[in-house]
């Protein structure tokens, strides 16, 4: 199985990332990290082993950065309520967080499996920029990063950002020039996934307790994005990157430079995307471009059917 670190702020869209994955025996979680974003890192590290507790896994978790480098922290507790979490009912998770710091877990992790180890970062991007930093011998020892963040067209907590990009834009630089193989799902493709209320009673008819668990989340997630946006479901982000790893065959990519605006502005933590190839400048990353929504939910519903 290819290892992965699945780095996420849960938020509705992490948990169902963390099922996905923690379902799929072609993944090693080698470990979650959590970051501060959606809510804070207190309640997203929590939230990491609520998830846990309701699937009865228990993979280490590990918190990680609690704010970002340079600028103040943003939240979403508009989109995610205050526990981040909000709708299903949440039990008291009985494992507690790893005594180990995620940049740290990280840095060990990809220099004790050179090549080898995949990150998946779903919220901010601080904790990746950190360990790259503190131990630059990682770069080159990383497989791949595979990230939900940006656009290559609108974004959504500011007309030019994505929230991930914009909770950290100097993080995010840091990342997207480190030299890394990258892969980005924004919001152009992962709003292609709305949880309509079909999609979502497929997860209800699984009757479990993971199936109820998930439709009570996209239920909730769901509200925000119908008063906000008009969308007919909750487009589940997170997951996207997870699925990618997955079945790549759901989805279309392209090579393309991409580059984040850090300057503080009406762009300030854009992912702008060289689409049509005007700079010169060498790809950098393959970007998401579109994928099969029917796939991936009937990727989703198989392996989220396998919790008991
Ligand atoms: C991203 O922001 C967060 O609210 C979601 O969990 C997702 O990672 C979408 O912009
Ligand atoms: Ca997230």
């Amino acid at each position: 199985p290819r290892k992965i670190i699945l780095d996420c702020d849960p938020g509705h869209d992490d948990a169902v990332a963390i099922m996905l994955a923690l379902a799929s025996p072609e993944l090693e979680v080698l470990g979650i990290t959590t970051t501060y974003g959606n809510v804070g890192l207190e309640r997203t590290t929590r939230n990491a082993l609520v998830v846990q507790e309701v699937i009865g896994t228990s993979v280490g978790v590990y918190p990680g950065a609690d704010r970002p480098l340079v600028r103040d922290r943003i939240s979403a507790e508009a989109v995610h309520g205050i526990s981040g979490l909000e709708g299903p009912a949440l039990p008291q998770p009985r494992q507690q967080p790893r005594d180990k710091h995620a940049v740290h877990f990280i840095i060990e992790s990809v220099l004790a499996h050179p090549g080898e180890v995949t990150l998946v970062p779903v919220g901010a991007l601080t904790n990746l920029a950190l360990a790259m930093r503190l131990e630059p011998r990682i770069v080159p020892a990383i497989r791949e990063v595979v990230l939900m963040g940006g656009s290559i067209d609108v974004g959504n907590w500011s007309p030019s950002a994505e929230f991930n990009i914009l909770c950290d834009p100097h993080a995010a630089k840091i990342v997207f020039e480190a030299g890394v193989p990258l892969v980005m799902m924004g919001l152009n493709l992962t709003h292609q996934t709305p949880a309509t209320p079909e999609r979502v009673a497929r997860f209800r008819a699984l009757s479990t307790r993971a199936g109820a668990f998930t439709a009570e989340l996209l239920e909730f997630f769901q509200i925000h994005h119908q008063q906000r946006y008009g969308f007919p479901g909750a487009p589940i982000h997170d997951a996207c990157a997870v699925a990618y790893l997955l079945e790549p065959a759901l989805f279309k990519t392209g090579h393309y430079h991409v580059e984040i605006e850090a300057n503080e502005g009406l762009a300030f933590g854009r992912t702008v995307c060289d689409y049509w190839r005007v700079t010169g400048k060498a790809p950098n990353c393959e970007v998401g471009l579109e994928v099969n929504a029917e796939g991936f939910y009937e990727l989703l519903l198989e392996r989220i059917g396998r919790y008991s």
